[in-house]
């Protein structure tokens, strides 16, 4: 039932890639998800056009502005998560998305620029959640980050820092940057499927995705600082 939208005014940070990474390894513990390709590009319906999708995600492209609340609507009454990808900039859409959210996730690269970025999306959710009373939550996720926090270069951990001083709620666990997440758009299917001759550091990146997942789960059970 949850609806969880990927947004950010910024293209290429790892929005879709997020998104996948979530849907699949929700659908891996059973769960019925519904993403909602809402991006022009449809790269969710080019990845469900490949072979290896579990039988409990639906991706249903949906980019008309006036559909996409009904669509969003239908979605979350039949799934247990309703998982909206948008494209990196602003639109009706996305507003549309928003006012229909449960938690806006808003993926972030570590450097000075992705954070201005970023600050505009968390503007963007706030006053989504004005405008329909009710404040939604949202979180930043650090994407495509080196594996070790101890390769963190000194940008990525200023942008840490500020948004830990203004407050911003971080999914604890950061996506690193892993070739099995790309492999997820160039071979179809999921991170089951793979194996160790498709894809290097295949353990590491499953784990990752686990613990991202499971993060984002207790987020929306526990609910975050609005
Ligand atoms: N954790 C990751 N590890 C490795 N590569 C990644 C990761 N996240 C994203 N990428 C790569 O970065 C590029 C952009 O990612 P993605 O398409 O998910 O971003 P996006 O925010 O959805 O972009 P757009 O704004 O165009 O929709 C892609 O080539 C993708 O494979
Ligand atoms: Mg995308």
């Amino acid at each position: 039932m949850p609806v969880i939208t990927m947004l950010s005014p910024k293209g290429g940070v790892g929005k879709t890639t997020t998104a996948l990474i979530l849907a699949t390894e929700l659908a891996a513990g059973g769960r019925t998800v519904v993403m909602i390709d809402a991006d022009p590009n449809f790269p969710l319906a080019r990845w469900a056009g490949k072979e290896g999708k579990p039988g409990n995600i639906e991706v249903i492209a949906e980019i008309d502005e006036d559909e996409i609340i009904g669509t969003i609507d239908a979605a979350r009454k039949r799934a247990d998560y309703v998982i909206v990808d948008l494209e990196g900039k602003a639109s009706a859409r996305a507003t549309n998305a928003l006012m229909m959210s449960n938690l806006a996730l808003v993926p972030i690269q570590g450097s000075e620029l992705d954070a201005v970025e970023a600050a505009r999306a968390f503007k963007v959710v706030r006053n989504a959640g004005t405008a329909r009373q009710r404040p939604l939550p949202y979180a930043a996720v650090l994407t495509r980050a080196p594996a070790s926090i101890r390769l963190w270069p000194r940008d990525l951990k200023a942008v840490v820092a500020n948004l830990e001083g203004a407050g911003i709620p971080m999914i604890a666990t950061a996506l690193a940057e892993r070739g099995a997440f790309r492999g997820l758009f160039s071979m179809g299917g999921t991170l089951a499927d793979m194996t160790a001759a498709d894809v290097g550091s295949l353990d590491t990146a499953r784990q990752n995705a686990k613990a991202f997942t499971s993060d984002v789960v207790a987020m929306l059970k526990e609910g975050v600082p609005a």
